[in-house]
């Protein structure tokens, strides 16, 4: 018996769609199941300024295939010479709807990022009295903090300082892997939320490390022990509407991953809509697919929910995903969970 499932169609609250040949060969993936896409602004160089974020803008829905319909909600990438003026103004135009901290070497293409949070009071400052929503990838850059604990730490070291002493900052901790960030969103109170990956949901650290190394598992936040595991995946199921799908879908080329030093990131653009399917079933959760995906990103972000459907079909047979995508420069792996799925997204 085929079941099938029709939810509002679904937004990406952090995606990587890089530029150039990438961008043209990744951008179709997520334009066919997704309405908005939050977009990552770590290209090199990076997207500073308002005038970056429209040209980008503009390259993406250059990009756009004929007859697909997608909204690239852009961002700012902060640095420490970030003008907070420069930040409103961008924010007034309506273009940017969130500005994206990474903390200076965190991972790819975070060396403009901040090193010292003091210089950039002045732009949180403003960016909570103009209400705009800072995006944050919550991990410390210390060496000798375990690479385990580093989104534990930078909660206690430098989000929690950060929330105290900017009253009114709508703050998003980007794709949490820990009980400890689960946790820090449920015991705030309003302009806090947390989005969580597809990956996540699905892999443990044994999945990189057991058996042989993994590099198409390795992404930054590294996925935690399995008890993590589990409490995102209790917090993405249950229906709070602060937790959202945001998947981090983060292509590089097979050889840049498959290498002495691989690059961090997971390419799940392609079948997550599928995935989560799979995930939410197993945890008796199908009923709030909707809000994690469709409904509680838009709320968060004060943005209408999507008017047109997206409906998802269980067959008997297991669905065939692509192994990789083509681009011009080689081959991009398709994220793999391992195991079959029965879930496909209806044409
Ligand atoms: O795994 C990741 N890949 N994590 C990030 O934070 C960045 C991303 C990328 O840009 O490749
Ligand atoms: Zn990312």
């Amino acid at each position: 018996m085929t079941q099938s499932l029709t939810i509002a169609r679904p937004d990406d609250w952090h995606l990587h769609l890089r530029d150039g040949a990438m961008l043209q060969a990744v951008l179709p993936e997520t334009a066919r199941h997704f309405g908005r896409a939050i977009i990552m602004p770590n290209l090199v160089p990076p997207v500073i300024s308002g005038a970056q974020a429209v040209a980008y803008k503009d390259r993406i829905m250059a990009a756009l295939p004929e007859g697909m319909s997608f909204e690239p909600l852009m961002t700012l990438y902060l640095t420490e010479e970030s003008d907070p003026e420069d930040i409103a103004a961008a924010h007034a135009t309506g273009l940017i709807k969130a500005v994206k901290l990474y903390p200076a070497g965190a991972t790819t293409n975070s060396a403009s990022g901040v090193a010292n949070f003091k210089n950039v009071r002045a732009a949180l400052e403003k960016m909570a009295e103009i209400g705009l929503p800072l995006c944050v990838h919550g991990e410390v850059t210390d060496h000798d903090v375990d690479i385990f604990d580093r989104e534990a730490v930078f909660i206690d070291r430098v989000l929690d300082p950060i929330r105290k002493s900017t009253p009114g900052l709508r703050v998003i901790m980007e794709h949490i892997t820990t009980q400890d960030g689960v946790a820090y969103v449920q015991d705030n109170a309003d302009g806090l939320g947390a989005t969580i990956t597809t990956h996540h949901l699905i892999i443990n650290r044994n999945h990189i490390l057991v058996g042989g190394i993994k590099p198409h598992y390795y992404c930054l936040p590294v996925a935690k022990r399995e008890e993590h595991r589990l409490a995102l995946r209790a917090a993405a199921t249950s229906g709070d509407a602060r937790f959202f799908l945001g998947t981090d879908s983060a292509p590089h080329l097979d050889g840049d991953k498959e290498s002495a030093c691989g690059c961090a990131g997971c390419f799940t653009a392609t079948n997550t809509m599928p995935l989560l399917a799979h995930v939410f079933e197993e945890e008796g959760a199908l009923d709030h697919l909707e809000s994690f995906a469709s409904r509680n990103g838009p709320g968060f972000y004060g943005l209408p929910v999507n008017q047109d459907t997206l409906t998802l079909v269980k067959n008997q047979q297991a669905t065939a995903f692509p192994d990789k995508i083509e681009s011009p420069q080689g081959p991009v792996t398709v994220f793999s969970p391992g195991y079959d799925v029965f879930w496909t997204v209806a044409e």
